[in-house]
């Protein structure tokens, strides 16, 4: 999916933008002290800071995307800024920036960071209010923040291992298919996993797989991928898009299905997804054993695919 603006503006590199940045490039030095940029200014992360009064801070009144970054190249600009456009329009907020601008301050950042492999993240909250009020404030402006920070990859250990993974009671609200600030219940998710030394927690609503606590859950049964359907109670992820593509490139069989736990029990196979780990397998969820023990033929076919789908993109840029 092609955003409008998008490929022109890619294609213009850097883009045309009436943004102006401060004239002498401030440029991270030190990987511990990044350069962020932070409501129109690039300014070293100790230095970003923001109000009290942020909605961001009193409510969690915002949204978020993580970006990968290879070589310098942003991954799936495209979908990243759908899914932002959505979340936006789902918590009523309006874009601050136009495409075009979002890509001038992205491209910047990345330059100020080093260009290498980078994990962004972006944060837009609603703004900063007069007071706690828990409506809207009257023409408040949007707060922007974003940071680039050195990708930090799966260990080469956990890629070869595969990881374990608990089930939980997924009890979050009923809006997650946007990606908003507020993620008590995954960051309680996640701690759970933890705690007993497993990787992931993977949720389970009413009988049914939604995610995991920062991930997307595939299966392997009988051959064929399947993964639940996109809706309300889940992240339309990036990663789980490419994936599913990159399947459907190579000719092994897909579907989108409701997952049950004992889907997942008896499955040959089970994979998270997300930006930063890419695909990751699961060989042991609470006490099952899954498939051999080991990660499977299929994770390995999936994770070649991945591999040289980044090597192109760490060629090109508007993949
Ligand atoms: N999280 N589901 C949830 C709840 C997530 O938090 C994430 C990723 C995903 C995978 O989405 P994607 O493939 O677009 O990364 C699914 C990010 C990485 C995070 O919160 O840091």
């Amino acid at each position: 999916m092609v955003l409008p603006g998008l490929q022109s503006a890619v294609r213009v590199f850097p883009p045309k933008t009436t943004l102006k940045f401060s004239p002498a490039p401030l440029m991270s030095d030190d990987i511990a002290t990044p350069i962020v940029y932070l409501n129109g200014n690039f300014l070293p992360l100790g230095d970003a800071k923001i109000s009290v009064l942020d909605r961001g801070f009193l409510f969690g009144d915002g949204i978020y995307e993580v970006i990968p970054v290879y070589d310098g190249h942003l991954f799936r600009l495209a979908e990243h800024f759908e899914r932002l456009a959505q979340s936006l329009a789902g918590i009523r907020c309006p874009p601050p920036l136009t495409t075009v601008e979002w890509i001038a301050v992205l491209t910047e950042l990345v330059v100020r960071n080093g260009a290498g492999d980078l994990s962004i993240y972006l944060q837009i909250t609603r703004g900063v209010g007069p007071n706690r009020d828990h409506a809207f404030p009257v023409g408040v402006i949007p707060s922007v923040f974003a940071m680039a920070t050195p990708l930090i990859p799966l260990p080469a250990e956990k890629r070869r291992t595969g990881v374990r993974a608990i089930l939980i009671d997924d009890l979050r609200w009923g809006r997650c298919n946007l990606k908003v600030i507020t993620l008590l219940a995954n960051v309680l998710a996640r701690q759970q996993a933890i705690d007993v030394g497993a990787y992931e927690s993977i949720l389970v609503r009413n009988g049914q797989i939604t995610e995991g606590a920062a991930s997307n859950v595939f299966i392997v049964r009988n051959g064929i991928l399947l993964t639940p359907p996109k809706g309300p109670l889940l992240l339309p992820g990036i990663t789980r898009d490419l994936v599913l593509e990159l399947a459907t490139t190579a000719n092994l069989p897909v579907r989108e299905e409701i997952l049950t736990v004992q889907d997942l029990i008896s499955a040959e196979e089970i994979w998270l997804t997300s930006a930063t780990k890419e695909v990751v397998a699961v060989i042991e969820l609470d006490d099952h054993v899954i498939g051999t023990g080991r990660p499977g033929s299929y994770y390995q076919k999936m994770t070649a695919l991945y591999q040289s789908f980044k090597d192109r993109v760490r060629r090109r840029f508007d993949l």
